[in-house]
């Protein structure tokens, strides 16, 4: 069989922030970045705070426009997309889980699951949504939690509504940026494992930025963002 094609590609991207008013010449945060995801794959992106992951993984994710460079999506060269072309192609073909679950306080694990289905055109009838958000929350282990709110949820529970949430859509890539940052050890490992075997099992491409080593182990391919540019992640001897 064929390799699978590129999912998300990168040539040669660079991001430049402004210094605030006063400032000086701020080196760019992104120096030239090439980078091939295929179809399947699983990244995990390591480096210190402020070497521009979030930053990374944004333009990686369309929330973000790079400088100068390309970022190619299904083959798709994404400059040539206005924001509500970019922002139909997210919500189609991307999820995402953040450090911070961003969950509405007011609804319950359910209606959190189906909130990105809200938006735009819908895949499925309304009820087969429904039937898919519960299957996913079954999935992370949260099927006894389905009427539950996010305050009467842990933290670890919160981020699997998340990963549920970020996964409703179908998208092909999920991108996720510190999902274990506010979790302890415990839940963090769990978390880690899901997000390996939702690769595996549902096909979906996914990258996660990342401090732990924990979870950084379990992705299948590992770099390091250092002074503007990536290069393959050495791992810890543990
Ligand atoms: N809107 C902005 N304007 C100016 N500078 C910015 C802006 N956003 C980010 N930066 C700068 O870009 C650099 C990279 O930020 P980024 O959030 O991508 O880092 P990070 O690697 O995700 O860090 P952390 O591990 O702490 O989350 C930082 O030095 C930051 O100050
Ligand atoms: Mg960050």
């Amino acid at each position: 069989m064929a390799e699978p094609g590129p999912i998300l590609e990168l040539e040669n991207v660079t991001k430049r922030y402004d210094a605030p008013a006063g400032g000086g010449d701020v080196p760019p945060v992104l120096a030239g970045i090439s980078l091939t995801l295929r179809a399947g794959e699983s990244l995990a992106i390591v480096g210190p705070s402020g070497s521009g992951k979030s930053t990374l993984l944004n333009i990686m994710g369309t929330l973000d426009r790079p400088t100068s460079g390309r970022v190619l999506l299904d083959g798709q060269d994404l400059a040539a997309l206005g924001d509500e072309a970019l922002a139909a192609i997210r919500n189609r073909r991307i999820g995402f889980v953040f450090q911070l679950h961003h969950l509405l306080p007011q609804c319950t694990a359910l209606e959190n699951v189906l909130v990105p289905t809200l938006a735009g055109a819908a895949t499925a009838p309304a009820g087969e949504m429904q039937d898919r958000a519960q299957q996913l929350l079954e999935r992370v282990g949260l099927g006894e939690r389905l009427a539950y709110r996010p305050g009467q949820l842990s933290g670890g529970e919160r981020q699997r509504v998340a990963v549920a949430r970020a996964l409703i859509n179908r998208p092909a890539l999920l991108l996720a940026d510190e999902p274990t940052g506010s979790l302890d050890r415990a839940a963090s490992e769990h978390l880690a494992s899901l997000l390996a075997e939702l690769n595996r099992e549902q096909g979906v491409t996914l990258v996660v930025v990342t401090h732990s080593t924990a979870l950084a182990a379990k992705m299948a391919r590992g770099l390091e963002l250092r002074d503007g540019s990536l290069r393959p992640h050495e791992e810890q001897p543990a």
